[in-house]
């Protein structure tokens, strides 16, 4: 059985937890690390830890030593390196959220530590546990499409989403979070590119993008800057905090409801009380915050043998959706992830015909999209994954070792600086 320790207890990192839960015989949670005392103690009930093994931070865990196998880093992204090195040093094993850093330096610096204590690190890409995903990567890599020429993806952040993450939400702002949008949110897209890719560097990334919708000259006109205080158009406005949060409770709960953990499940009228307050960002106007991430972004990358990709972000879509194509020499893969579905197309040389499709739906093959945790499947297959390492297991091929999600995050980290400074940037 592998022992591990929660650092940071938030959403995700019980996500992961909730593992053990399904499989006590595999993992077992033995200690928290959370400077926030609600979060340790419900920690502490969750998994009948005791005080001793409750901590006020990782770096006050890092300081008594290795007292378990492993560690599950849910803190937030600029967390990610400053709590993961002392707990490597420790001796630790980690499964780190991504971004697993903000910045190409430190990137450098966490794989050199790794090196160095001779440390596991694991990044949390849930989606190449995704059905979806994994059934195509078998795909490509049976050569079901021959070589692959370009790949083309796309991330559409819809409405509720874009606004109560990137609009009023934790990732709105850089200078805050230490991520941008692209890395926030894509770093997974651009780590499905180079998995697909499998080992071929990336060479050349060029971007495009901004933020030109959410901003004060494209409010609404007579628009109040709280949606449940002073504004007369809330009734007929499509980011209404009343309609996003209030007619939706449980959408985005754990951001839009964080600041009330410590009530026993407030009601509908504490939650508008609550969404009242001039402090709470929830309730203002998307048109008039101070987020300065954008809300569109476009990638092209060359990899080192010759191949194209692209992928484009776009925030405000009325549907949530990520689209993959994928083209070979000898076929081309296409499909929605939120459809469970894909499409293979071979050419068709007979009369008459000019190309084959073979229909993949995942639902009807009995794999359904959320039936084993979020992110189309992934998050608890991730976790069990992460388990079988540490026991020793082959990696299996969604496995994402710091080494293999390197390549997806200097993407992003070129992309947003080229786009900065609107110029090519070679890798
Ligand atoms: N894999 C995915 O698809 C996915 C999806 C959503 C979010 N994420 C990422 O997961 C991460 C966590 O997001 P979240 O919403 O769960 O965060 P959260 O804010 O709910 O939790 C972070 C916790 O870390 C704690 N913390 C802060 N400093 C600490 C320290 N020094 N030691 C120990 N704990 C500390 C905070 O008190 C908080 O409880 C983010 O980086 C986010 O980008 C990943």
């Amino acid at each position: 059985m592998i022992t591990a320790i929660i650092v940071g207890a938030g959403h995700r990192a019980l996500v992961y937890a909730s593992y053990a839960k399904a499989h006590p015989d595999k993992l077992k949670i033995v200690g928290v690390a959370d400077p926030v005392t609600l979060r340790r103690e419900m920690v502490a009930k969750e998994y009948g830890l005791t005080p001793e093994q409750c901590f006020g931070s990782a770096e006050e865990l890092a300081a008594k030593g290795k007292i378990a196998d492993a560690i599950i880093n849910g803190t937030m992204d600029r967390q990610h390196v400053p709590t993961t090195l002392p707990l490597l040093k420790a001796g630790y094993d980690v499964l780190l959220e991504k971004p697993f850093a903000i910045s190409e330096e430190e990137a450098r610096e966490l794989h050199a530590a790794a090196k160095k204590y001779n440390r596991k690190i694991m990044i949390c890409h849930v989606l190449r546990y995704a059905p979806f995903y994994y059934e195509i990567k078998k795909r490509v890599l049976n050569g079901e499409i021959g070589k692959i020429m370009n790949i083309q993806t796309a991330e559409h952040v819809s409405y509720h989403h874009v606004a109560s993450c990137f609009i009023r939400g934790k990732w709105h702002r850089k200078d805050i979070c230490g991520s941008s949008a692209l890395m926030a949110k894509c770093c997974h897209d651009l780590d499905l590119l180079t998995w697909f890719m499998s080992g071929v560097n990336p060479a050349k990334v060029a971007s495009f993008g901004g933020l030109h919708y959410f901003c004060r000259k494209n409010a609404p006109e007579n628009s109040g800057e709280y949606c449940l205080l002073d504004c007369p158009i809330e009734k007929d406005c499509l980011y209404s905090a009343r309609k996003h949060y209030l007619d939706h409770p449980d959408r985005w709960s754990f951001y839009v409801w964080a600041g009330m953990e410590h009530m026993n499940n407030p009601t509908l009228e504490q939650k508008e009380e609550f969404l009242k307050r001039k402090d709470n960002p929830y309730s203002r106007c998307v048109w008039k915050l101070d987020n300065n991430v954008v809300d569109r972004q476009s990638v092209m990358v060359e990899f080192a043998d010759g191949v194209t990709a692209t992928h484009n972000m776009v925030c405000g879509t009325s549907r949530p959706m990520r689209k993959i194509h994928i083209i070979g020499s000898q076929g081309e893969i296409h499909g929605i992830m939120d459809d469970s579905r894909f499409t293979v197309y071979h050419i068709d040389l007979r009369p008459g015909h000019e190309y084959s499709e073979t229909e993949i739906d995942l639902n009807v093959h009995g794999d359904t999209t959320g039936a084993f945790g979020g992110h189309g499947g992934g998050d608890l297959r991730l976790a069990a994954d992460f388990v079988s390492l540490l026991e020793g297991n082959h990696p299996s091929i969604s496995c994402t070792t710091l080494e293999d999600s390197i390549n997806g995050h200097l993407i992003g980290f070129c992309a947003d600086k080229s786009m900065e400074e609107n110029r090519i940037v070679n890798l």
